[in-house]
């Protein structure tokens, strides 16, 4: 079995229209309401704190999603969006060229705005982020520069959500991985990384797709082990009652480190 994900799994049975549909609509009831109130959260506090900033962030495995920048878009001058497939890729287009049948991020914008205070207005929002988005490129976590062939210079802060553990099949890639996304970083560059605990697969539609469950202890090690020092480390256990036939996750975690 390869340490990586096949990335023609990604490509044929990952639907990212359907992904976006299923999941992204705050305040539907789905499984990642929870999830997407604790990540911005986390992230917008982060941000607002003022302690991670600078000029350029790099979101790894972006696919075709932009919950995880909006609250970024406030403390940098450029951010790499990336995609480990041209589907996700041409999904995520769709929204920067603000095209007619692109995703409706509304819910997800409002809670932000609300977050932040209604400081803008929603569409005011999504066009700064649009504005910041200065390249898409294709990314594979398992390859030591995971944009290659492009290199960028080094960045300030890397953001990833729910994507390592859709990329590494095992905890040793995992770590591997970790290392390959260092190598993107300035020294005392950022890493803001969150997603699921515990978690061995979620649905898409009618696929089941992969997920290497991990849990705050392999986290805390394989971070520590991979050149990071960790700022916070939070977790979210799920309500005991709550039963999601869509996936099997026990939690989720929002991580702050620093490159050493
Ligand atoms: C659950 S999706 C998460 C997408 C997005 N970051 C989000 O928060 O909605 C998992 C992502 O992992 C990506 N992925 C799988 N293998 C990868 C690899 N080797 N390198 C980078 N990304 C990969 C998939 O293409 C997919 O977009």
């Amino acid at each position: 079995m390869s340490d990586f994900t096949n990335t023609s799994e990604y490509e044929e049975k990952f639907d990212p229209r359907l992904y976006l549909e299923s999941y992204f609509h705050l305040g539907s009831g789905s499984l990642a309401d929870d999830f997407l109130r604790f990540v911005l959260e986390n992230l917008n506090k982060t941000f607002k704190s003022g302690a991670v900033k600078g000029s350029t962030l790099i979101d790894i495995g972006t696919a075709p999603s932009i919950y995880q920048l909006l609250s970024a878009c406030e403390n940098f001058d450029e951010i790499i969006v990336t995609s480990h497939t041209k589907r996700e890729l041409k999904e995520l287009q769709k929204w920067l060229n603000n095209e007619p049948d692109a995703f409706d991020w509304s819910s997800i914008v409002k809670h932000v705005c609300e977050l932040e205070g209604n400081r803008v207005g929603q569409k005011e929002k999504e066009e700064k982020l649009r504005g910041k988005i200065k390249q898409a490129l294709m990314c594979d976590v398992g390859k030591s520069n995971p944009l290659a062939p492009q290199e960028v210079p080094k960045a300030d802060c890397l953001v990833t959500t729910v994507c390592l553990e859709a990329a590494c099949k095992s905890y040793e890639s995992y770590g591997k991985a970790l290392k390959n996304l260092c190598n993107l970083l300035k020294p005392k560059g950022h890493l803001l990384m969150a997603g699921d605990l515990g978690c061995n697969y979620y649905e898409v539609g009618s696929e089941k797709v992969f997920s290497l469950p991990v849990n705050e202890k392999f986290l805390k090690n394989a971070i520590s082990d991979s050149g990071f020092e960790i700022v916070q480390l939070l977790s979210f256990g799920k309500p005991e009652d709550a039963t999601f036939e869509a996936s099997d996750h026990e939690g989720f975690y929002f991580v702050h480190a620093q490159k050493i």
